[in-house]
């Protein structure tokens, strides 16, 4: 074409930056578009309705179990008798309350064991509370017991009746 040989210089120059705005408007429309595009299935994801809820099941951890239940508290084992308050807050930092309830000494038995964990295992001076510790110790897990509960006394025996639940 003979037409583009007369255009001048400075009409070249505005052609070509014509050209670039161009190029310009059209990258960035595109940049919007897919921008859009994006959020739009971004949102619909956000916004996609959830499956209803189902029930969790209920995992109950023992040692995260409070309260007493039958004279012996839940989460230890500890039999929930004078001064166990006392005996949960000082002997199960270290290790389970189970070497406790599945062991049994004697007064003095007790105090030999305190003694060598003192010794030997870091157990700090239990000071004045070591006398209510002993006595619940020595009261509730005693060899006697065997591991066993006692055997029951004065029993009153009654006749079943029909329940009435
Ligand atoms: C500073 C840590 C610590 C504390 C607190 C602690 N113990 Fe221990 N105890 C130990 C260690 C360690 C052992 C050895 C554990 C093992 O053998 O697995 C142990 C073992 C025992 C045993 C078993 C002993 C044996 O002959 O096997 C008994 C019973 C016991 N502890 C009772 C107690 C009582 C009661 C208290 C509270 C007065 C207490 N512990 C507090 C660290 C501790």
């Amino acid at each position: 074409m003979k037409k583009t040989n007369t255009h001048t210089g400075f009409s070249r120059l505005v052609y070509a930056v014509f050209l670039t705005l161009l190029a310009f408007v059209l990258a960035i429309s595109l940049s919007i578009l897919a921008l859009i595009t994006y959020q739009d299935n971004h949102m619909a994801e956000v916004f996609k309705p959830k499956p209803p809820r189902q029930a969790t099941p209920v995992l109950i951890i023992p040692e995260a179990a409070e309260g007493v239940r039958n004279g012996v508290d839940i989460g230890t084992g500890l039999i929930a008798d004078e001064g166990w308050e006392m005996v949960r807050a000082n002997c199960t930092a270290c290790h389970s309350a189970k070497l406790i309830t599945q062991n049994r000494q004697t007064r003095d038995g007790w105090k030999e064991v305190i003694a060598w964990m003192q010794e030997t295992q870091g157990l700090w001076d239990l000071g004045k509370n070591e006398e209510l510790i002993l006595d619940y110790l020595a009261k509730n897990y005693a060899p006697e017991n065997k591991g066993r509960r006692a055997n029951l006394k004065n029993i009153q025996w009654y006749v079943l009746k029909e329940s009435r639940n």
